[in-house]
């Protein structure tokens, strides 16, 4: 990797593609060579939830594809999709959000690339929080749009203050995430209001990436459409829907705004995929089978909380969602990728590296998933605690 963070690649490809591998990826191909070795796995390393669609959402989907002929809906995804996640909003979050204003995409991966080539220029600034998901950073860089990270840390959190905005502006476009990945940081009430004024007042334009709403452990998420009819929410059926390969997300965003995203949803993929969309309307009704997987998430978490610290791992970021436990693990190693090679081999256990979250610190440290069975993650604990380095 240069100074810049990007990665040169093939004489063949262009400059904007040169954006750093995910480094989980590694860990995912070296875990699958082992498990075909024999090896046993635990796998604390996946990102998605261990669960399949909701019984609602397969019913829908068996449905559909003996009767209907699945051809491409509009861009901005079918009308009674727009309708129910709007109607989510009301019942969710006691918000009213125009269906027009919503654009159904293939996953918040579809989002981030529609929202950011519609809201941005190639030479723009736009902040990433550091820790965060590297994808922003990937695709702002491959856009051709200068990535402004800000670091965060354990005194704040790792919620990012406006001091810290204001030490790192100007710039264009601030992506946020909340409850983030990796740390599981929530964004409360108070600092939404603080990040959504800040914005408005700097004229710059908030990207809110609630993909783990829904997967909260103290009080639910608020949204940051509460504060802001300019902001821009990014969301998806791929964490509390458990509809991870389905790829389907939706973007909220002013009207103007999703409009252009529609209009470059028409190019980039045409539509969302049809069959997902159908499966998604029913998922709205399985809600009671969802909030059961989050049952479950919250006693793994417990599990977790619990079982690192007395593993000697203790500096852990507050998890208040997803289904991530952040660690600085610089007391056992100077490179969490060797750790995590070392747990892998000595203790069949995976675990993701800090690399792809936060370039220059995240050496320091490893995110664990607990979207697994509460079984593997009690093993993974066991063989932890029984660990020296
Ligand atoms: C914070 C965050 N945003 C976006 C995504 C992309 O999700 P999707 O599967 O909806 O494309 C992920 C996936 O892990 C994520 O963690």
């Amino acid at each position: 990797m240069r100074q810049d963070g990007r990665v040169p690649s093939s004489r063949a490809s262009s400059k904007r593609s040169e954006v750093p591998p995910f480094y989980v990826m590694e860990v995912m191909r070296a875990a699958a060579e082992r498990e075909q070795a024999g090896a046993e796995i635990l796998h604390l390393e996946v990102g998605q939830p261990s669960t399949p669609a909701p019984s609602g959402a397969l019913e829908a989907a068996k449905r559909a594809l003996s009767s209907d002929k699945l051809g491409y809906t509009g861009a901005a995804g079918l009308p009674e999709l727009r309708l129910r996640i709007s109607q989510w909003y009301e019942r969710y979050y006691g918000l009213h959000i125009d269906p027009a204003r919503i654009v159904a995409t293939t996953g918040a991966s579809g989002s981030c690339v529609l929202t950011f080539l519609a809201a941005f220029d190639a030479g723009q600034r736009v902040a990433v929080i550091e820790p965060g998901y590297p994808c922003y950073r990937n695709d702002l860089m491959a856009f051709g749009i200068d990535v402004v990270p800000i670091p965060v840390g354990p005194e704040t959190s790792y919620r990012p203050t406006v001091a810290a905005l204001d030490a790192a502006g100007p710039f264009d476009g601030l992506v946020i995430a909340s409850p983030s990945n990796p740390t599981g940081t929530v964004l409360h009430g108070s600092h939404l209001a603080e990040l959504t004024a800040w914005s408005t007042a700097n004229g710059v334009q908030l990207i809110a990436d609630e993909i783990y709403h829904g997967i909260t452990y103290d009080e639910p998420a608020p949204s940051a459409l509460a504060h802001s009819d300019d902001v821009v929410v990014i969301n998806s059926f791929s964490k509390f829907f458990s509809m991870t390969g389905w790829r389907l997300g939706w973007v909220v965003a002013p009207l103007d705004l999703a409009e252009t995203v529609e209009r470059l949803a028409q190019s980039l993929a045409i539509a969302p995929p049809t069959l997902s969309q159908l499966a998604a309307v029913a998922a709205f009704d399985c809600i009671d089978e969802l909030d059961a997987n989050v049952a479950r998430y919250r006693q793994n978490r417990r599990l977790l909380l619990d079982g690192l610290p007395a593993a000697g791992i203790d500096r852990l970021a507050p998890a208040d969602g997803a289904f991530y436990v952040w660690a600085d693990v610089s007391h056992l190693c100077d490179d969490s990728q060797d750790l995590c090679r070392r747990w892998l081999d000595e203790l069949s256990i995976a675990t993701t590296p800090g690399l792809d979250f936060d370039q220059p610190r995240g050496h320091r440290f490893v995110r664990f998933s607990y979207a697994g069975s509460h079984d593997e993650l009690a093993r993974a604990v066991d063989r932890l605690s029984g660990w020296t380095p």
